[in-house]
């Protein structure tokens, strides 16, 4: 029984229009109902981002995990602080609806793991003494270049009163496995079986909120070019490109239009069998970036705290 991996998010929001014109902007699929807009990647069946209507300000609702054997994780929530509860009003009624130690809801529904979308071209690099493209160029003119393609969303960073509450819920209720963390001030955890680094993320925060929703892109140069593309859009706040030491992805930030931040990455770590891996305390010099430009004031800033619901 455990969490395989993160399916999607719900956030509420004041205005849908804003929103998905953010998300489409960064390359996902908007299908819209008339309380609530679905945002998927490409080829996905199911969406990465639901936008729910609101009064008030941004807040997340719930986030969306893929798990087997429900039953036995339902006997573990509450034995570790989580509490069942029913459905929202108008919400998919199966699977498991659950609110963690902190009151943050997920919705863990039994799901085929989709298939992987690879890449026609996969990235290569010319080192020294190990030349493995010739007679080509790696770049194409900018104007032939097709828009970003979001692969799938790769894993959420939730903030969170307590990142070590936070973990030890995860891996005890939800059976997954803590990947590495930076003291007790961020955290990163996984599946157990064949799982990026981190699908789920948790940092430290007066409240809880969503910190990040982060996806996946072919390569280093479409997080660079995508990145660049929707900071260009929104003309708001963004951080990159760079690499994160913990889970080696590269990355690029937007923020969202409430203050969130949207994460493009690509060549993260990835975790086969957890009983090979062995987690590692990291110092808080390698809490945020391995190599990237200066860190925006409030990258770490949570909105959603302000207004506690
Ligand atoms: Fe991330």
């Amino acid at each position: 029984m455990a969490v395989a991996g993160v399916i999607g998010i719900a956030l509420e929001v004041p205005d849908l229009g804003v929103g998905t014109r953010f998300y489409t902007d960064a390359g996902l699929e908007a299908e819209t109902a008339s309380d609530r807009v679905s945002l998927s990647c490409p080829g996905s069946a199911m969406p990465s981002v639901t936008l729910l209507k609101s009064e008030g300000q941004m807040r997340l609702h719930h986030v969306v995990l893929r798990a087997d054997e429900l039953d036995d994780i339902a006997l573990l929530v509450p034995a570790h602080g989580g509490k069942l509860v029913p459905p929202p009003i108008g919400a998919k009624t199966e699977g498991l609806w659950v609110q963690d130690p902190h009151g943050v809801l997920f919705h863990l529904v039994e799901a085929d793991k989709p298939a992987e979308k690879s890449v026609e071209h996969p990235f290569a690099i010319n080192a020294p003494g190990h030349i493995v493209r010739t007679r080509r160029s790696a770049m194409q003119p900018v104007g032939s270049i097709i828009p970003a393609k979001p692969r799938r969303l790769g894993h959420v960073a939730l903030f969170t009163p307590d990142v070590m509450v936070s973990v030890r819920f995860v891996t005890q209720a939800f059976g997954m496995g803590l990947a590495d963390r930076a003291q007790e001030i961020v955290a990163f955890c996984c599946a157990r079986r064949n799982s990026d680094h981190h699908v789920l993320a948790f940092a430290k925060s007066p409240g809880t909120g969503l910190h990040h929703a982060s996806f996946q892109v072919a390569d280093p140069d479409e997080v660079g070019r995508a990145g660049h593309a929707l900071a260009q859009k929104t003309g708001k706040g963004h951080w990159g490109f760079g690499r994160h030491t913990i889970g080696s992805n590269f990355f690029q930030y937007i923020q969202d239009p409430w203050g969130s931040w949207f994460e493009y990455y690509s060549d993260m770590d990835f975790i086969d069998d957890y009983a090979l891996w062995q987690p590692t305390n990291y110092g808080m010099e390698d809490a945020m970036a391995n190599w990237g430009p200066p860190v925006p004031a409030d990258f770490v800033h949570n909105y959603q705290a302000e207004h506690p619901a």
